[in-house]
């Protein structure tokens, strides 16, 4: 599938089961605190924040994104890059864990048919609630949840305070043989081995400049899909800049 249809596919998806579609936001963000937009959510941010009342219980998006905390990753994995397009679904104090985690099996598997024995999945540390729904609520065997600590799956603030929370993130695996290793730490390695695709973010912390969290009130969602890494699981390829968004500036 095109990178094109992809897109398509997934803001129609989102459109259907009552998400506004709502246009990408420009790369350099109104807010202050930030120099890039570098996630679906920073259009958003003061919504999931609660300092903004929501217009609308669910939006969806395609986001233009420049991000570089990873920067030292582009060009030396198979699927990072500085610039790209992150897929995102939103709940503002609507669906929350369950919803979002089931939206997005929908889609992988229902809609994109994504073979389900290639996914993977990992949860923050403690999160039973989600660890829970993966195992029971879809069926997913437990060897293929794994529990990892906050430097995976806990995602947020963008810039020095602001609205984040645990995570939970969806992974392709490319196959045993693209491993680093024997020691692979399997999802929790940047090694080309698992591909991230989805990452599910349970956002319900308020995180503050002096480093504490106060719950949120309202819980929310913000997910974000790589429109690059995903077209490359589906058109076959073992790195991003095989798909038919980098081919053609590769081969010119
Ligand atoms: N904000 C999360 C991320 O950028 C999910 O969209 O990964």
């Amino acid at each position: 599938m095109q990178a094109g249809e992809l897109r398509k596919r997934y803001l129609e998806f989102f459109r259907d089961r009552d998400h506004a579609v709502v246009p990408s936001a420009p790369l350099v963000p109104k807010d202050p605190t930030l120099l890039f937009t570098s996630a679906g959510m920073v259009q958003f941010k003061d919504v999931l924040w609660g300092r903004t009342p929501p217009s609308i219980p669910r939006a969806t998006t395609c986001q233009k994104c420049f991000r570089t905390t990873d920067i030292e990753n582009v060009g030396r994995t198979a699927f990072h890059n500085t610039f790209f397009e992150m897929l995102g679904n939103f709940s503002f104090g609507d669906y929350f864990k369950e919803g979002a985690i089931r939206l997005a099996w929908e889609f992988l598997v229902g809609e994109l048919g994504v073979p389900e024995d290639r996914l993977s999945v990992s949860v923050y540390l403690d999160d039973d609630e989600a660890f829970t729904l993966w195992r029971d609520s879809i069926g997913g065997p437990e060897d293929r949840i794994t529990r990892l600590g906050a430097e995976h799956n806990w995602w947020g603030p963008v810039g020095d305070s602001g609205p984040c929370g645990p995570d939970s993130e969806i992974f392709f695996d490319t196959g045993a043989d693209r491993a680093c290793g024997p020691d692979c730490a399997g999802v929790g390695c940047d090694c080309n081995r698992y591909s991230e695709i989805w990452n599910l973010v349970f956002m319900e912390f308020d995180a503050r400049e002096d480093g504490t969290l106060a719950p949120l009130g309202r819980k929310n969602i913000d997910t974000g899909m790589g429109l690059e890494r995903t077209s490359a699981v589906l058109q076959g390829v073992e790195t991003v800049f095989e798909t038919d968004l980098f081919r053609p500036i590769v081969e010119a």
